[in-house]
C-alpha cells in the first residue's frame, strides 16, 4: 500500500472542495451536488467529507454522516432485517467513496473507508451503513466492505437508484439516465466509544 495523507475538507479550503466536487461529478455522476450543496454537507457537524492525497492530487475523496429517521424509508427495499438495524440503533451511513481511476486498487479506498469508520465511532455511532452500487464496470465497494468485516444485508435490489436518479436529474457514468444500476447493504457493528454519545 502506498503512503496516503486523509484530510477533512471543508469549505475553509475552497480549492479542495471544488476538487473534491469534480472527482464526485467524474465517478459519480452528473447532478449529485451543486457546489452550495457539498459545502454545507462538508461544513456541518453531523457529516464529514474527506479526501486522499497523493502528494499535491486528490486521489480520492469519500463522504460520512448520521442517519436521521426520514432517512430510514430509502434502504425499506432491502427488506425487514434493513429497517429493524436502522430503527433501532444510531446509524452511520458511507456515502459517495470515488477514487480516481489511475489511483484504483492501491489502498486509498481503504484509507478513506478506515477514516470514516473513526470518525462515526468516534461520534457515537452503532453501526456504519454502507451502499454498493453494482455498476459492474469498475472496481465496486463490495470488495471494499467484505474486506473491512461488513456483513451484507437483506437482497440485491434491481434499479435502485431509478427513482433517485429521476428525481434529482443525476446522470450515471456506468448506465446512463435514469440510473438502473442494482445496489447490495452492507453494516458494520461499531465499538463506540464510552461517553462519545453524551459528547455529541
Ligand atoms: C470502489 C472504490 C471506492 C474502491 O477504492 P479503491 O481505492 O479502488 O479500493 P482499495 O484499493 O482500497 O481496495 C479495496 C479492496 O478491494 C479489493 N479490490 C480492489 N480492486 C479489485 C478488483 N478489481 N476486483 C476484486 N477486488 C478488488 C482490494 O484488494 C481490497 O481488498 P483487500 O483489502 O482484501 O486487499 C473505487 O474503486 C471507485 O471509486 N470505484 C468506482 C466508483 C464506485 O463504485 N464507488 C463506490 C460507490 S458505492
Amino acid at each position: 500500500m502506498t503512503q496516503h495523507s486523509i484530510v477533512k475538507i471543508t469549505s475553509s479550503n475552497d480549492d479542495l472542495l471544488e476538487r473534491a466536487l469534480s472527482l464526485f461529478t467524474k465517478v459519480l455522476g452528473a447532478g449529485l451536488y451543486t457546489k452550495a450543496a457539498l459545502k454545507q454537507i462538508a461544513d456541518a457537524e453531523d457529516s464529514l467529507v474527506t479526501g486522499c492525497l497523493e502528494g499535491a492530487e486528490l486521489a480520492g475523496a469519500a463522504m460520512a454522516g448520521r442517519l436521521k429517521s426520514a432517512g430510514v424509508s430509502f434502504y425499506s427495499p432491502f427488506g425487514k432485517d434493513a429497517i429493524e438495524l436502522l430503527n433501532g440503533n444510531i446509524i452511520g451511513v458511507l456515502q459517495n467513496s470515488a477514487v480516481e481511476e489511475s489511483h484504483r486498487g492501491k489502498g486509498v479506498g481503504t484509507a478513506l473507508l478506515s477514516n470514516r469508520i473513526s470518525w462515526l465511532t468516534q461520534t457515537g455511532c452503532d453501526y456504519a451503513v454502507g451502499l454498493t452500487w453494482l455498476h459492474g464496470k469498475t472496481t465496486q465497494s463490495d470488495h471494499l466492505y467484505k474486506s473491512a468485516g461488513f456483513q451484507k444485508v437483506g437482497p440485491n435490489v434491481l434499479e435502485f437508484f431509478k427513482s433517485l436518479s429521476q428525481r434529482t436529474g443525476m446522470h450515471c457514468p456506468y448506465c446512463g439516465f435514469p440510473c438502473t444500476c442494482s445496489a447490495a447493504m452492507y453494516a458494520k457493528k461499531l465499538n463506540a466509544k464510552k461517553g462519545a454519545r453524551d459528547a455529541k
